[in-house]
């Protein structure tokens, strides 16, 4: 099966501070991966790599087939990676659809303020373009309810689906979820694991970091436990959830399965 992204020996030092320790793992096209581990295990900075955020101390990231380590977010975007935040980044005062289109700038109309003044029939075509793809985003996680409301008026579940909805605007086709379930309740949760579902059936790879085992367990092709920012453990849920050191690390007893 193809990669869609290959990490190897990735390393990421603060300082003194190891966060992320020779990591490497494959993720393959069509699947979702989970990356698990205790509170400061190298998680969030594992994606900020991938993302480019910031450049790993060591190793390399591969998209498919291209070596996008330590390039500019903006071109990884260009490319096909989005993602989430841990903590909701939307614009509170605009209404979801409003914070969609601002997501969708730069990839469907980089041209953005500027062809406005100088080329008014390019730029009504990039509106076009971001409208389109929005109502398409609306329609397919079902938010058309909500469309027209301003974002700082809905639920926290809600919040979470649109700030999803935001990131698929770049039109991926790797997504990084950075705790997308964290604060949901239970009901919540189903809903946002139907989403996942439903953006993953779209045709976007997904890769998850989620302390939440139900959305883990669930839906994971493979999952990888991190502990101190090195490897510990890879495989499907099962092994996983069976696994001496990630149960002593990491789940501990409540996840042993019988
Ligand atoms: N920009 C930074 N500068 C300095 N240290 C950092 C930076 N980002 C992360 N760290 C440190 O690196 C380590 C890993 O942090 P990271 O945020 O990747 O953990 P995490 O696995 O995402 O944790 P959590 O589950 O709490 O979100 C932590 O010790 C953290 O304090
Ligand atoms: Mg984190």
């Amino acid at each position: 099966m193809k990669n869609i992204l290959r990490v190897e020996s990735l390393t990421k030092r603060f300082g003194g501070l190891v966060a992320v320790n020779d990591l490497s793992f494959e993720m393959e096209a069509r699947s979702i991966h989970s990356l698990i581990g205790p509170n400061g295990s190298g998680k969030t900075t594992t994606i900020n790599m991938i993302n480019g955020t910031f450049p790993p101390t060591g190793g390399r990231i591969y998209f498919g087939e291209t070596d996008i380590t330590g390039m500019q977010t903006h071109k990884i975007s260009t490319l096909g990676i989005a993602r989430t935040f841990q903590n909701i980044k939307l614009f509170s005062t605009m209404t979801v659809e409003e914070n969609l289109k601002v997501g969708g700038h730069s990839r469907l109309a980089p041209h953005g303020v500027v062809s406005y003044l100088l080329n008014p029939v390019e730029a009504r075509k990039e509106e076009n373009k971001l409208q389109v793809a929005s109502e398409e985003i609306i329609a397919m996680l079902r938010l058309e309810d909500i469309a027209k409301s301003v974002v700082a008026s809905l639920p926290y579940g809600k919040l979470k689906i649109v700030e999803l909805a935001r990131a698929l605007m770049s039109r991926p086709q790797l997504l990084l979820l950075d705790e997308p379930a964290a604060g949901l309740n239970p009901s919540e949760r189903a809903e946002f694991i139907d989403v996942l579902l439903k953006v993953f059936e779209s045709g976007i790879d997904l890769f998850l970091i989620e302390h939440n085992m139900d959305v883990v367990m669930n839906i994971s092709d493979k999952i990888t436990v991190i502990n101190f920012g090195s490897k510990i453990a890879e495989g499907d849920s099962a092994s996983i959830q069976n696994d001496p050191e990630v149960i002593k690390a990491y789940l501990g007893e409540k996840y042993i399965m019988i």
